[in-house]
């Protein structure tokens, strides 16, 4: 089996859906269930004993030893982490708790379990540790793309945490032997996402008769890749990535926000249009950017596919509009993940 930590969230829940979707594998899912942790997301597999979920934390070491050594998994994959910029800029504290102090103490639990593996589950056993491109910094408009060699530049304490647990992956690496793999993606979009981040919330947002907050002048360039593609990358770095590498991950899709969110807006209109007749591009409204907002992400993710023969599946066109079908369609789980905590964290980012 493996152990995949923040499988509740959005990309580690769509990954352990996808995976039991394609394996009889089990999967031990270890996740605190912050604000961003919904069972929901996991409803299908409430039965399914294929999954063992574990309500708890990447930082308690002894509850991790105790997994390993009673479930003994061929890999763990790390998840798991604060992950939204807004709140690092707002609270940077449990940033440096989770993704640096409780990446240290889940590689320690790792590293004293594979130790004392033998023969061939030492060999194959492997960590994989997620994370995201933002730790390279940001680019100018003509800069080449991001390849595994760009020196760290994180300019957030999102992305300084994240850079941190890279360094200490590395490390772990380096001087312990601990067989790790390491990916960078870009921002992902797709199912389960929580409305926090910009492509949910604009959806909701948008049905909800409420602004589309753009930060600045909405020309900030993120590399868009859909969450299933991510989590296929993610199958086949475990499957076959070399040990001690990096591969970044990332979806050849360069978008500026704001078309993002006229996509989008023009979609719902298709889709579900105004009572009104309206344009949801006219919600549209333009807000104090982000403090040290980073102005453009691009991948280079030649390596994974040159080396392990990934591509990506969707375009920006077909991901996106499957995933303004799924929010149409799943309203259930927009109304259970938009109560108290979310409702609080809106009210104090945007005010009224
Ligand atoms: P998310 O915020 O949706 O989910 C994070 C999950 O981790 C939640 O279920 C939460 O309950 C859990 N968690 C938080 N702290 C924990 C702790 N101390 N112990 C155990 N569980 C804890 O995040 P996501 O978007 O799914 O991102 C998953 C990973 O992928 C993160 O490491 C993130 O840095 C990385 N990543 C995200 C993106 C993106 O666009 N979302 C892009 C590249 C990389
Ligand atoms: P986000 O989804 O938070 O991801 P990240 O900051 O990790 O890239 O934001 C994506 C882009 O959208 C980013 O440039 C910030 C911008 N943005 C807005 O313009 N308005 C919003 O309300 C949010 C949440 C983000």
């Amino acid at each position: 089996m493996i152990l995949v930590t923040g499988g509740a969230g959005f990309i580690g829940g769509n990954f352990v859906l996808d995976w039991l979707a394609q394996h009889d594998e089990p999967v031990i899912n270890l996740d605190k269930l912050t604000y961003a942790g919904n069972l929901d997301t996991l409803a299908s597999l409430k039965d399914d004993p294929r999954h063992l979920f574990v309500r708890g934390d990447i930082g308690d070491r002894e509850l991790i030893a105790r997994l390993l050594a009673e479930h003994r998994p061929r890999a763990v994959i790390n998840f798991a982490a604060e992950s939204h910029v807004d709140r690092s800029i707002s609270g940077p504290g449990e940033f440096i708790q989770t993704n640096v102090v409780g990446t240290f103490n889940l590689l320690e639990a790792v590293r004293g379990y594979w130790k004392e593996l033998e023969g061939e589950a030492k060999q194959a056993f492997r960590f994989l540790h997620v994370s995201t491109d933002e730790v390279y910094g940001t680019l100018s408009a003509d800069d080449a793309p991001f390849a595994e060699t760009n020196a760290y530049e994180p300019n957030s304490p999102y992305s300084a945490s994240k850079a941190a647990s890279d360094h200490l992956v590395r490390a772990w690496h380096h001087t312990y032997g601990l067989p790790v793999l390491t990916t960078n993606c870009s921002n992902n979009y797709g199912p389960y996402h929580f409305p926090e981040k910009l492509i949910p919330l604009v959806i909701l947002n948008a049905q909800a008769g409420k602004p589309l907050p753009i930060y600045g002048d909405g020309q900030q360039v993120r590399d868009w890749l859909y969450v299933k593609d991510h989590c296929a990358a993610i199958r086949r770095v475990l499957e076959a990535g070399r040990l001690g590498e990096t591969y970044n991950v990332g979806g050849w899709n360069e978008k500026p926000n704001l078309e993002v969110v006229h996509t989008i807006c023009a979609m719902l209109d298709e889709l579900r249009p105004r009572a009104d007749g309206e344009h949801y591009a006219s919600q549209i409204t333009f807000v104090q950017d982000r403090p040290g907002h980073d102005r453009r992400y691009a991948i280079d993710a030649t390596k994974l596919s040159r080396e392990l023969g990934w591509k990506p599946a969707e375009t920006f066109d077909t991901g996106i509009r499957k995933t303004v079908a799924w929010y149409l369609d799943n309203q259930d789980w927009i109304d259970n993940v938009t109560s108290g905590a979310y409702r609080d964290w809106v009210a104090t980012q945007y005010g009224a």
